[in-house]
């Protein structure tokens, strides 16, 4: 298909998507960049900067549906077990992608958080992040939360640790601590759950993302590798998730 084709597929499928329900937050489990580096012979690392592409393509997109909220996990708990070689260089990426996309993020009114144990990450990430952060904290167009050091499982375990400390101090009793308050605890307590989730490469798993978040998100899984990935996969997603019926256990009365 030559370029101005694939642009006239992408505005059909932007407008067909705009006419139906837009998902408030869409998730992304970004995967695939060392297979799209390897299948071209190419050292991990390129993929992963292939990658920040990707992630512009989907803030863009997101932007053009009115989604309100999109989240990416961009560095897993289990991903510190990689080489430290591949931890570098992922860290890399993450200071790589704040310098470049800073001041396209904000003139298009995106806000950027990052949520994780932000604390294991190298200082030059670190940083890189908190300015991001800062530069584009006034964004109302979108916001983009950033999945960095990030396990499910621990940041529930850490939710209840949270929540027995409040019981000690006797701010909080047993009888209180239902699903919303310990939903408070959770790092995105201000975002709504998660409505889609995304993910790339074919794997059909959650690999410890946001295991409370989508308990009623509707899925759906790509072949397309990250770095592959553009604008017109979102709205094909979109496409797919309008024509799902969302029935949170019920029945029609
Ligand atoms: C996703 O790509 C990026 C991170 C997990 C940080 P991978 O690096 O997992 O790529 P594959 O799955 O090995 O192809
Ligand atoms: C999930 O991908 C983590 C991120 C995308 C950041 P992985 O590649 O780490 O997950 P597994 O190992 O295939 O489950
Ligand atoms: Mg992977």
């Amino acid at each position: 298909m030559s370029e101005s084709e694939q642009v006239k597929v992408r505005e059909r499928l932007l407008a067909q998507a705009l006419q139906g329900e837009i998902p408030t937050h869409v998730a992304v489990i970004m995967d695939g960049n060392g297979r799209w580096a390897e299948a071209r012979g190419l050292p991990r690392s390129q993929g992963h900067h292939q990658g920040i592409k990707s992630v512009r393509e989907a803030v863009i997109g997101s932007v053009e549906l009115g989604i309100r909220y999109l989240t990416l996990y961009a560095f897993s708990e289990e991903n510190w077990l990689r080489p430290a070689s591949e931890v570098a260089a992922l860290m890399d990426v993450l200071v790589t992608y704040a310098a470049s996309e800073e001041e396209e993020l904000h003139e298009r009114g995106v806000r950027v958080t990052a949520f994780g144990d932000l604390d294991r990450i190298s200082p030059e990430a670190r940083s890189a992040v908190e300015v991001l952060e800062a530069a584009t904290r006034g964004g109302e167009a979108l916001r983009v939360n950033l999945a960095i050091s990030y396990g499910s499982r621990s940041e529930i375990a850490r939710a209840a640790q949270r929540l027995v400390v409040e019981a000690l101090a006797g701010r909080l009793s047993p009888e209180d601590v239902d699903v919303d308050r310990f939903a408070r605890e959770l790092y995105m307590a201000d975002v709504p759950d998660p409505d889609l989730l995304i993910r790339t490469s074919g794997e059909r798993r959650l690999s410890n993302f946001l295991l409370w978040q989508i308990a009623y998100a509707e899925l759906f899984v790509t072949p397309v590798l990250w770095p592959d990935f553009d604008r017109t996969h979102l709205f094909e997603a979109i496409r797919d998730y309008q024509r799902r019926e969302r029935r949170y256990g019920r029945v029609e009365a």
